[in-house]
């Protein structure tokens, strides 16, 4: 597959300059994706101001719509916040953690006939700097801090941009169809009434 050549992005500006143009082809490379975020150095100076924390569920600030090509968002997780397992909606997700530490567990898509707990394929926990990648064949996950100290933040690019998706019961396979908000967009606090159903968490 045909790659520009690129640069080390010294800012998150020059980060989204670059993403801008990686996604201009109709074609998504993932290494060059999960390449260049990880080359660009979290420096919370450059992400505060879209790093909007809640109390009690992480919340979801949009950074940029990337041409209608990505939606990249950054994701305030407060001490012991989790997602639920949830799917992609046929999207890539690209997760960079910009601050803390969070675990990824992966799980199977559930069978059709089976009823019980679902499968856990595989657990880690993403480092500062480092680029997670899943879409739907890979399977389904759930994301959490798991510290009771210190709160985490994730740059994440969705492509093609997505606004809902799947969630799941551990316990049964059962799976709902969730809407997907954001607490903020470019760094403002989104109103109250489009807010109310943010319910991946
Ligand atoms: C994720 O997919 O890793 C986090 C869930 C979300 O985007 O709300």
């Amino acid at each position: 597959m045909e790659q520009t050549e690129l640069t080390k992005p010294e800012s998150l500006d020059e980060l989204i300059k670059t993403l801008h143009k990686i996604f201009e082809s109709d074609s998504v490379n993932v290494e060059e994706v999960q390449n260049i975020m990880e080359s660009y150095t979290s420096n919370p100076q450059e992400w505060m101001q879209y790093a909007k924390f809640d109390q009690y569920r992480y919340t979801r600030n949009l950074v940029d719509e990337g041409n209608g090509k990505f939606n990249l968002m950054i994701l305030c997780w407060g001490e012991g916040h989790g997602s639920s397992i949830h799917d992609h909606a046929d999207a890539h997700c690209f997760m960079k953690l910009l601050q803390g530490q969070l675990k990824e567990t992966l799980f199977e898509w559930p069978d059709r006939k089976s009823q019980g707990d679902m499968v856990q394929k595989s657990q880690r926990v993403l480092q500062e700097n480092t680029v997670a990648y899943i879409n739907d064949t890979i399977g389904l996950h759930r994301v959490e801090n798991g510290s009771h100290t210190e709160c985490a933040a994730s740059l994440h690019l969705y492509s093609p941009p997505f606004q809902s998706c799947q969630t799941f019961d551990q316990r049964t396979g059962h799976k709902n169809s969730v809407k997907m908000t954001f607490w903020s967009k470019y760094g403002e606090r989104t109103p109250f009434a489009t807010t109310v159903s943010q319910e991946n968490n």
